[in-house]
């Protein structure tokens, strides 16, 4: 059984949110302020995790992605993943801050982790912190380092490029993706920071990363799946590593979304912009069976979205802020 949309998009990507607490304050998704958390009972128990990941299984979905805010703050991370290996899910990832990282690169392993991507917004330690509000720098490049010498490598690295922070790396990132063998991606700023601060002018458009490294290292592309959020490059001088563009504002690639989210107090979300999300932690905590949740989430994914419509006059971003959807 697949799932699928009005559109006829087939569903097969899932992101787990599995906390909705972060060790970082980047300035592109949370406030300076401190903000409230959800209530411990508000979040989905592993218990309830296991069970939906076994129903969307069940539904056809091929990748399952656990984020957070920082999933690695959560324990019981790596039993989560056993469970989804368990399931036979062909391709489990995890998205991460990176702190928490190095220590945890051989039990994540171990517990059956295929890929993982990194954040990581400046190589210079000082802009580091002035991007993310920690001095983490270090404890993130181990984690990078860990991963690099483990059979995870290639790391995926994010960057999120926000003008007058870091827009100035991104030759640097090139370059670093060329030494240490990485596959380097940019992210054009999307409109969903908790300060509201996003503006156009903010944003660094992927067609002006990509004139900037091309000048520099000659990029050939690579095929990508239609339904990848990046797109990809390899440098055509034959040095290691991989630039991945990803520009949600300035070439929408919502047409072949198959994505679909659950954050982490239970709702699902059909489009990273939703208006509303909808709830199916009152179904399991109301004895709902297994069909039952089952018919919800079809019925909820037949109404996926066509797309954002951030370049559309009257745009209003979601209520909720990308901490709390989980990237
Ligand atoms: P791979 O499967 O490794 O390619 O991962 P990914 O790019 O899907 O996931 P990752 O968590 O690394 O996300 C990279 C960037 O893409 C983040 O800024 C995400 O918020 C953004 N992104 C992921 N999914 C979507 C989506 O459905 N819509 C939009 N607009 N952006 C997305
Ligand atoms: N725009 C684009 N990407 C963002 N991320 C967080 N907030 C934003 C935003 N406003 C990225 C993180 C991470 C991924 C889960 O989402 O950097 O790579
Ligand atoms: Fe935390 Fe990720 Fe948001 Fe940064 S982008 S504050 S690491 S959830």
């Amino acid at each position: 059984m697949t799932l699928h949309d009005k559109f006829g998009r087939q569903i097969t990507d899932l992101r787990i949110s599995v906390t909705d607490r972060c060790n970082f304050r980047c300035v592109y998704c949370r406030s300076a302020d401190p903000e409230n958390y959800r209530e411990h009972d508000e979040i989905l128990s592993w218990v309830e995790l296991e069970r939906l990941a076994l129903i969307f299984a069940g539904l056809g979905i091929q990748k399952m992605r656990i984020t957070g805010g920082e999933p690695l703050v959560r324990d019981g991370v790596e039993k989560f993943l056993r469970k989804l290996n368990e399931l036979r899910v062909p391709d489990i990832s995890m998205t991460t801050n990176g702190h928490l990282l190095a220590e945890r690169v051989p039990a994540l392993l171990e517990a059956g982790l295929h890929r993982i991507n990194i954040s990581l917004d400046s190589l210079d330690p000082i802009k580091f912190e002035k991007i993310t509000r920690t001095r983490s720098y270090d404890s993130v490049m181990r984690g990078i380092d860990a991963v690099q010498a483990s059979a995870l490598a290639p790391a995926k690295i994010n960057a999120v490029l926000v003008r007058g922070f870091n827009e100035h790396e991104v030759e640097a990132f090139a370059a670093f993706a060329r030494e240490r063998g990485v596959i380097m991606r940019f992210i054009e700023f999307m409109p969903l920071d908790a300060d509201r601060h996003w503006s156009r002018d903010l944003m660094v458009p992927a067609d002006e990363v990509y004139r900037r490294i091309h000048a520099q290292w000659p990029l050939e592309q690579i095929p990508h799946a239609k339904s990848e959020t990046a797109r990809k490059y390899r440098f055509a001088d034959g040095a290691p590593g991989e630039i991945g563009l990803i520009a949600p504002v300035t070439q929408p690639f919502c047409g072949h979304c198959s994505r679909i989210r659950l954050t982490a107090d239970g709702k699902m979300r059909t489009c990273l912009f939703s208006k509303d999300d909808h709830d199916l932690r009152g179904l399991l905590r109301n004895d709902a069976s297994d069909s039952e949740i089952e018919a919800r989430i079809r019925a909820l994914a037949d109404q996926k979205e066509k797309g954002h419509r951030i370049n559309e006059p009257g745009f209003v971003p979601p209520s909720r802020t990308m901490v709390f959807i989980g990237g």
